[in-house]
């Protein structure tokens, strides 16, 4: 077990696990000073390519992502997405979980649940690759959004999908959008550290994607919190340089390499 995977699983129960998304190294580099997990989340798909969901992201766009990341990665944990489609087998999931951390230099590798592939995070943790779990809403394979144990028959899937996961050696678990009671009751039951998104306060951490707390993504749910709007001061600034070039206020000579 690495240094910085026991830090984080010494939280559990003590303090508050702190976790943002990066898709790049001038990002991370700020992240890094504050959060104790860096996820390179195949959000970018939506948030970075604009496409409509994450299922076809490519193994090779979170690859060059995280490498852009772990230029800016120092003291924080550093995890990759895999990609829907690249874990489908347990010997794939271990090639491709091999080829990430070897391009990357990452800490752990994080998959999505489809309630069924616990065994593939066993042959990736068989190959000393750590592996964060992750449970909910998971857009790789749920279409249609939905919040998660409002009844006792979901919440004991939920309790026993977290379980498994648990016992095939993951880390770590994100639960994305789950009622406080569940998010409780799992948090309560596992020995691993729970992260959640959209899940209450009722988790060991909190994760979210930090274009959306900047204001840059146009995506606003009830569980996020605008931290800033940076979409309005890039807006001021693009506004006030479009009118200095037209304007001829820009460049100015004091902007010349060379001569006048
Ligand atoms: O892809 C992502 O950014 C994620 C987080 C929202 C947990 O999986």
């Amino acid at each position: 077990m690495s240094k910085k995977i026991n830090k984080i699983l010494k939280k559990k129960n003590k303090n508050k696990i702190v976790c943002l998304t990066s898709y790049s190294k001038t990002v991370a580099q700020i992240l890094d000073k504050y959060c104790d997990i860096i996820l390179v989340g195949d959000s970018m798909a939506n948030v970075l390519y604009g496409m409509e969901n994450t299922r076809s992201l490519s193994l090779n766009n979170i690859i060059q992502h995280g490498v852009s990341v772990k230029k800016g990665t120092n003291k924080s944990l550093l995890v990759i997405d895999m990609p829907k489609g690249s874990y489908k087998t347990p010997a794939q999931a271990k090639k491709n979980a091999r080829l990430i951390f070897m391009k990357t230099k990452c800490d752990a590798v994080k998959i999505e649940s489809n309630s069924k592939n616990f065994k593939i995070i066993q042959e990736i943790v068989k190959a000393k690759i750590p592996v964060m779990g992750h449970i909910g809403y998971t857009p790789q394979f749920k279409k249609k959004f939905k919040v998660e144990g409002k009844d006792m028959k979901e919440t004991r899937k939920l309790i026993k999908e977290a379980k498994s996961i648990e016992n095939a050696g993951a880390f770590a678990i994100v639960l994305e959008c789950i009622t406080p009671k569940s998010a409780k009751l799992i948090t309560n039951l596992l020995k691993i550290p729970t992260v959640g998104i959209g899940s209450s306060v009722n988790c060991d951490g909190q994760i979210l994607v930090t274009d959306d707390i900047l204001g840059l993504s146009g995506f606003y749910p009830k569980f996020l919190k605008k931290y800033a709007h940076l979409d309005r001061i890039i807006e001021k600034a693009v506004k006030k340089y479009s009118k200095e070039v037209k304007s001829k206020n820009f460049p100015k000579k004091t902007n010349y390499l060379y001569g006048k």
